[in-house]
């Protein structure tokens, strides 16, 4: 993984479009907006808010999931760029002052005139976006007064990449999508890994969940009937599906030899602490669905409700099936080439990415 070294370098070594930055002194929180690429369209990706060890890793986090981004909207045929911005807090943030903070984050995104659109993301909530959504029109998700959940319809999508992911790794013993028995591991279920446990426990599938909140952790698994591991033991926990739907970097060199898994599809972002552990991956026969096409289902959602503000619920979920069905042809062309699917979604998005550029 990138080391954060200073701002200076990590400015200095990025071939992204470029970032915004600000202090805000009232909160001390950094702001970072991080525009990759605009080959595509605008700049386009969630506001994660969270602590950080130091402002530059803050932003380190918000380039990489701006590359995320990239990659995401073109597998996706989604006329938007990547863009990411990170809200690096020095501590918990409520009530009136995280208001105003998020509104005061807003009235930078306004200035930016449309260079950068947002969303939800790790650490913000609907409300936060609307608070956010007050003081500036390009945010996306919006209902009239209220912001919509991406997390349903992202994991609306990872349902249809794990379909994909256990067909193509042959653990489908009955009718094809047939989901029942599957043995899921779920790391964190907030957002999006709550919503995807719900539907893989309505589906039949066996479900392990794992979580850092403890409370959370339990009202779901008695909700669903799941069984819990302790945060430390994800790792080595037999299963079929390793899902991680929480932090990034949790596939490494330091994990890949514990798994006890057939495949990883989950919805975290930058999932891999480097590319090589796709490959880590592949030698060892774990099937990896790259985390920008699995978790692309609400980011597709999102895209499709900003420029049709009325369409219902029902259509947009119609919608995120393009995940699996995009999943099956990367499968298909990797076990084709004996590639790791990393490699094959790479081609895919430097293709996509060059045909838009001009020249
Ligand atoms: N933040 C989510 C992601 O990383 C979903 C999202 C994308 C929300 C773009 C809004 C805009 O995909």
């Amino acid at each position: 993984m990138r080391k954060a070294e200073s701002l200076e370098q990590l400015i200095a070594g990025w071939d992204g479009v470029g970032v915004v930055s600000r202090f805000d002194g009232e909160s001390g929180a950094w702001f970072f907006v991080a525009m990759h690429d605009d080959s595509l369209g605008r700049p386009t990706g969630g506001t994660r808010l969270r602590r950080y060890g130091s402002p530059a890793e803050g932003l380190l986090d918000a380039m990489r999931l701006a590359e995320g981004m990239t990659a995401k909207w073109a597998v996706a045929g989604v006329k938007a760029g990547g863009g990411k911005a990170v809200l690096a807090v020095p501590g918990p943030l409520e009530g009136e002052a995280r208001r105003g903070m998020l509104r005061r984050y807003g009235g930078l995104v306004e200035s930016l005139r449309g260079a950068f659109s947002t969303g939800e993301d790790l650490g913000t909530t609907p409300q936060d976006m609307a608070d956010i959504a007050s003081a500036t029109r390009w945010v996306l998700g919006g209902r009239g007064e209220t912001v919509t959940d991406p997390g349903p319809f992202t994991a609306r999508g990872v349902v249809g990449a794990i379909r994909a992911s256990a067909r193509h790794a042959g653990l489908l013993g009955g009718a094809d999508g047939d989901l029942s028995g599957l043995r899921v591991l779920i790391q964190g279920v907030g957002h999006v890994g709550g919503p995807l446990a719900r539907e893989l426990a309505a589906v039949g599938a066996e479900l392990v969940v794992s979580d850092v909140n403890r409370q959370q952790l339990e009202a779901l698994a008695e909700e669903i009937g799941a069984t819990t591991v302790a945060p430390d033991e994800v790792y080595g926990t037999a299963c079929d599906i390793f899902a991680p739907c929480a932090i990034g970097a949790v596939i490494s060199p330091q994990t890949v030899p514990h798994l006890a898994c057939r495949a990883v599809v989950g919805s975290a972002n930058n999932q891999l602490a480097s590319d090589a552990d796709a490959g880590a991956l592949h030698d060892r026969g774990i099937l990896y669905a790259p985390d920008y096409v699995a978790n692309a289902g609400g980011a597709i959602a999102f895209a499709h409700l900003a420029a049709n503000p009325n369409v219902e619920d029902g259509e947009l979920f119609e919608r995120v099936g393009k995940v699996e069905t995009i999943l099956d042809e990367v499968f298909t062309e990797a076990a084709e080439r004996a590639e790791s699917p990393l490699v094959t979604a790479q081609h895919r998005v430097e293709r996509i990415l060059a045909d838009a550029r001009p020249g």
